[in-house]
């Protein structure tokens, strides 16, 4: 293995040297497999190349300071891929066995954990797909269920530093009646041109509003928007959003801290009421906003006076950030160890 330069990874694709899968057949999962290969082969008329029935997960391993190895919130992501699972009529991976698959996969690997302090993480990408044939619009009888891992850095390449991001009114990521409340890929294809338009505008992401009535917010691209407005902490609630377990954890967090926590609708217009917003996921970790800009009206929300991240967004951020590396008590039992 090349050295790999921790300091400076970005969050995308990088080979390690295993990956573990497990096949559903004949109404039953089968044993683990164990490969080196980067490449799944499969019948061309697999569901989850036509009809979309595949759903996947993101997870993080950190090395700790004392040494250890921490994947945050297992058990919090195996219950989402079941839901997510029935949302498309997939097979359902109980918990133990994404457990034991995702185990597996980052011990397999333990090399390619960023040791702690470097900024950097084990990023742990289970994936469900229907691998059985079907020409008529119905679910595979056979499925895959696989994890594979890889090191990564921040998903906004700010980091920690405040990010930009541009409200659009012209394209959803998801109906309210539709899959946007679970991890499947359909949601991500729809995201994918507001997201480049964001991008090539000079913005780190896009923000969805509700489909419905374009009054409310409802996500910052692939994470969670949350918003701090003197001593509460709110963040919208929405049939659309993915229920992000960052933002699940933060809502405790602030709780502990003494903040009042809110989940309701959150309008646009209220985005002049707040002291700090910021973007939650397991990959944005939490980005602080300093700007959101909406390209219909053309008005602009500042945030961050002078570019400093508000009081509230750091004190979650290094708290959150504590738990996973080992710093603060994990009181609340969110960190399995790796043994
Ligand atoms: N929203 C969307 C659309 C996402 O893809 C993600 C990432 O998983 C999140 C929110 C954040 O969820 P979590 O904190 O569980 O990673
Ligand atoms: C995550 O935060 O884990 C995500 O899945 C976001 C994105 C990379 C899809």
């Amino acid at each position: 293995m090349n050295e790999i330069d921790w300091k400076n990874l970005p969050f995308g694709y990088s080979k390690t040297d295993y990956n573990v899968r497990c096949y559903y057949k004949d109404g039953k999962w089968g044993e683990l497999e164990v490969s080196d290969s980067e490449f799944i082969t499969m019948h061309m008329a697999a569901t989850c190349l036509h009809y979309g029935q595949e759903a996947f997960e993101g997870l993080k391993a950190f090395t700790g300071i004392d040494g250890k190895v921490r994947i945050f919130r297992l058990e919090e992501n195996a219950k989402r891929m079941i839901r997510s699972a029935n949302g498309v009529m997939m097979a359902e991976v109980p918990v133990e066995l994404f457990r034991e698959v995702v185990l597996k996969a980052v011990k397999l690997n333990l090399k390619y954990v960023p040791p702690y302090g470097e900024g950097a993480s084990l990023y742990i990408r289970p994936l469900l797909i229907g691998t059985g044939a079907q020409v008529g619009v119905k679910a595979a009888k056979e499925y895959l269920f696989m994890v594979f891992v890889g090191p990564v850095g921040p998903y906004f390449k700010e980091g920690f530093n405040p990010v930009k991001m541009q409200i659009v009114r012209d394209y959803d990521r998801a109906a309210p009646l539709g899959t946007g409340h679970i991890k499947v890929g359909g949601n991500y294809a729809a995201s994918l041109r507001a997201g480049d338009r964001a991008h090539q505008d000079g913005f780190a992401s896009c923000i969805f509003l509700d489909a419905r009535e374009k009054k409310y917010i409802d996500e910052a691209g692939p994470a969670n928007f949350f918003g701090i407005k003197g001593n509460t902490y709110v963040t919208p609630d929405s049939s659309s959003i993915l229920p992000s377990i960052t933002n699940m954890s933060m809502r405790v967090l602030a709780a502990e801290m003494g903040l009042k926590v809110v989940q309701r609708q959150v309008p646009v217009t209220e985005l002049e009421e707040f002291d700090e917003v910021g973007a939650c996921g397991t990959a944005a970790v939490i980005s602080p906003i300093c700007m959101i800009h909406d390209r219909d009206t053309g008005k602009e929300y500042k945030y961050c006076k002078n570019g400093q991240v508000g009081d509230i967004s750091q004190k979650l951020y290094f708290k959150l950030k504590g738990i996973q590396e080992g710093t603060e008590p994990d009181i609340h039992g969110w960190n399995t160890i790796v043994e």
